[in-house]
């Protein structure tokens, strides 16, 4: 499928879901080609009236094994730097940009390689984040990496520049707080003299966003 024929989730996306009713949906979605070398469609975690929502960017190969978000080496960083910051890790709702494992793969049996999704795939999955945050309707978004600041920031928003910073946004919820930072993987990529700094940062903006919380 190229992104010509790439026809993007809304058609999957069932009017008026709830959010189990979007969960159940979500395998159906033909929305891009991402579908098909997968595992299977990771949709989301969390408390479904979580005040706190933190966006990724896809799952990675544990994620997509599992069918859960956030489940691999970047997902217990993100929890521990979650509980850091004060915020109550069962009172947030879990989800991804992308809902299907995008990866390169050399040969059937080898390691898959994670590959970063194209605008183009958040595009096409943008309709699934759409509802389901419409649902949630959280008090606060967390866009965790560039992937997720591109479905849900402004377009000139760069992490680098604009991280911790909290913005105000319209939704089809009303007005919400939103917040971009680095994502947990960017934190482990760091080499490991830099490593506590990164974290340090990152648990910062989280305690920025917590303090959003009414
Ligand atoms: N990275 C993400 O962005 N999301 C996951 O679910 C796992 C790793
Ligand atoms: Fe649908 Fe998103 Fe999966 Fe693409 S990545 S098939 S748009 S759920």
């Amino acid at each position: 499928m190229s992104s010509v024929d790439r026809p993007g989730a809304q058609q999957w996306v069932p009017e008026g879901a709830d959010l189990s009713q979007l969960r159940q949906a979500a395998p159906s979605c033909r929305g891009c080609e991402l579908w098909e070398p997968a595992t299977q469609v990771v949709f989301s975690a969390g408390a479904e009236d979580g005040r706190l929502a933190l966006v990724g960017e896809q799952p990675g190969d544990q994620e997509d094994r599992r069918g859960i978000p956030f489940v691999g080496p970047a997902g217990r960083l993100l929890q521990k730097a979650v509980a850091e910051a004060g915020i109550d890790v069962s009172t947030t709702y879990v989800t991804n940009a992308v809902k299907h494992f995008r990866f390169t793969q050399k040969a059937p049996d080898s390691r898959r390689i994670h590959a970063t999704p194209d605008v183009g795939h958040v595009t096409a999955c943008r309709p699934w984040l759409a509802a389901e945050l419409a649902q949630v309707d959280p008090e606060v978004v967390v866009c965790l990496g560039a992937t997720a600041a591109k479905a849900l920031l402004p377009k000139d928003f760069r992490v680098t520049k604009h991280r911790g910073q909290l913005l105000r946004l319209s939704t089809s919820r009303g007005e919400k707080t939103f917040m971009g930072t680095i994502h947990p993987s960017a934190v482990l990529r760091v080499p490991e003299a830099d490593r506590d700094a990164a974290y340090a940062g990152l648990v910062a903006d989280l305690r920025t966003a917590a303090a959003a919380l009414s």
